[in-house]
């Protein structure tokens, strides 16, 4: 790894995978990124890029460093260190699907050989690296390989890595971001605390794998149950007379024992709306009820029945129904100046509108269509940000920085806002919620 000649497969080229990539090839390793989605594999090749904050330049600039991307997992054999960066969602009854990351390792396993380094990044429950992962990897190698213990083991090394990447916050780069990294016994620690020591300022390491997966669930659940208890509290406070925008600005002063969390219109992306389920569903084998977990969950995925609430009262004040009413969502994404549209709380406030018989459009510069997911199924154009006169209200989920919002209050009959971003602009057609 000193010398960069150690060579780095990482498997999953997304919203994870394809940054880490980046960084590696920025210091000079040679990346092999392995991705099952041919059109991905294909556009890398051709040195293009298809997430919109990472340009083609970026891509042409790492393959300058060695950089190719693959679907033949025959390559892992080449590779010195594989880092695994595959989606881990939930299912219908609302459970982990490790479906991508058990399918990843059985791919890798009889390819994998001594000395190799194997790293999860995914998201998951504590004990997926040891429960999961190494009896995958062990029984599916020709080579009767082991994860070894020690340093002087034969063996191939496994460990476990979250990864921390936040979209669209640029305020800390992210070779600053600290890296957990919890090895399965010392040597794998070793390892891959040099690994990601080569390309992270900070490594953290941990005494084991089930650390490491804990700590990444820990963060994010304090999230999701922080966002919870500010959106819980702006409902109280609406009701009040209060603004809750106003009082977390005042409270924020404090310099310390807290940090401020944003009330909005529901919980989207892959990490937060997720990553606590996996937990309360591993909680379960040990007989344990997660109710901050569970109870964050219920307020959270009220939300966008709140914002239908209060469309529906600011319709009312002006005689109409949302049946028959022309409604205009603003931003897709589940959070500003991304494109991702994971779990986003539009999907389903558009989905709820629809149900209530609204004629609905949508307007979201970073998604031109948006056809159907594994929980939705829209077949949708962008609409143009012109004549907003003819809708009966426009609904702000998504407070991308390019809206002009004091034009867009200025022309439309009614804004239901969830975001505040139209704070500072005076307007009785505004409802703040
Ligand atoms: N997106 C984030 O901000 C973020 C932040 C922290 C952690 N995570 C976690 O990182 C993991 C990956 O998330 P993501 O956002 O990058 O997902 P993603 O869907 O953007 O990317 C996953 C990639 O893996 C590929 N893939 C799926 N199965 C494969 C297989 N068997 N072999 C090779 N490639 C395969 C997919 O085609 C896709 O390109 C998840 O566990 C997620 O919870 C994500």
């Amino acid at each position: 790894m000193e010398t960069r000649e150690a060579r780095i497969g990482i498997v999953g080229m997304g919203y994870v995978g394809l940054p880490l990539a980046l960084l590696f090839s920025g210091e000079r390793f040679r990346v092999t990124g392995f991705d099952v989605e041919a059109r991905k594999v294909s556009t890398l090749n051709a040195g293009g890029s298809y997430i919109v904050r990472i340009l083609p330049e970026a891509i042409q600039e790492a393959q300058k460093a060695g950089f190719r991307a693959t679907a033949d997992y025959t390559e892992i054999e080449q590779m010195d260190a594989v880092i695994i960066c595959v989606p881990t969602p939930l299912n219908e009854h609302h459970e982990p699907d490790l479906s991508y990351v058990t399918g990843t390792v059985e791919s890798i396993a009889p390819h994998i050989h001594e000395d190799q380094l194997i790293v999860l990044e995914s998201t998951t429950y504590p004990g997926t690296t040891e429960e999961i992962v190494r009896p995958i990897l062990e029984a599916g190698n020709p080579l009767g390989l082991k994860v070894a213990r020690t340093l002087d083991e034969i063996g191939v090394h496994l460990a476990f890595s979250p990864e921390r990447e936040d979209p669209g916050n640029d305020s800390v780069a992210r070779h600053d971001i600290p890296k957990v990294v919890g090895g399965c016994g010392p040597a794998s620690s070793e390892l891959a605390a040099a690994l990601y020591g080569s390309i992270f300022r900070h490594v953290v390491p941990v005494s084991s794998p089930s650390v490491a997966e804990m700590t990444k669930l820990l963060e994010n659940i304090y999230r999701c149950v922080n966002i919870a208890l500010v959106n819980e509290l702006k409902q109280l406070c609406m009701r009040m007379g209060i603004d809750i925008h106003e009082v977390i600005d005042a409270a924020k002063t404090k310099p310390f024992g807290f940090q401020a969390f944003y009330p909005g219109p529901g919980l989207g992306g892959h990490c937060i709306p997720i990553d606590p389920f996996y937990l309360s569903w591993k909680a379960k084998e040990f007989d344990f009820q997660t109710r901050f977990i569970e109870l964050a969950g219920e307020v959270n995925s009220s939300m966008p029945y709140f914002v239908i609430d209060q469309l529906a009262a600011g319709l009312n004040e002006q005689r109409k129904s949302i049946k028959g009413s022309k409604v205009l969502v603003l931003g897709l994404a589940y959070k500003r100046d991304i494109d991702d549209l994971r779990e986003s709380p539009s999907l389903t406030i558009i989905e709820l509108l629809r149900d209530k018989g609204a004629l609905v459009a949508y307007n979201d510069p970073f998604f031109p269509t948006v056809g159907h997911g594994r929980h939705y199924d829209l077949n949708m154009t962008n609409t143009p940000l012109d004549n907003l006169g003819q809708y009966d209200a426009v609904v702000i989920v998504t407070d991308h920085s390019d809206y002009d919002y004091k034009a867009i209050v200025e022309q439309s009959q009614l804004v239901i806002d969830t975001r505040n971003a139209t704070r500072g602009i005076e307007s009785l057609r505004i409802v703040r919620c």
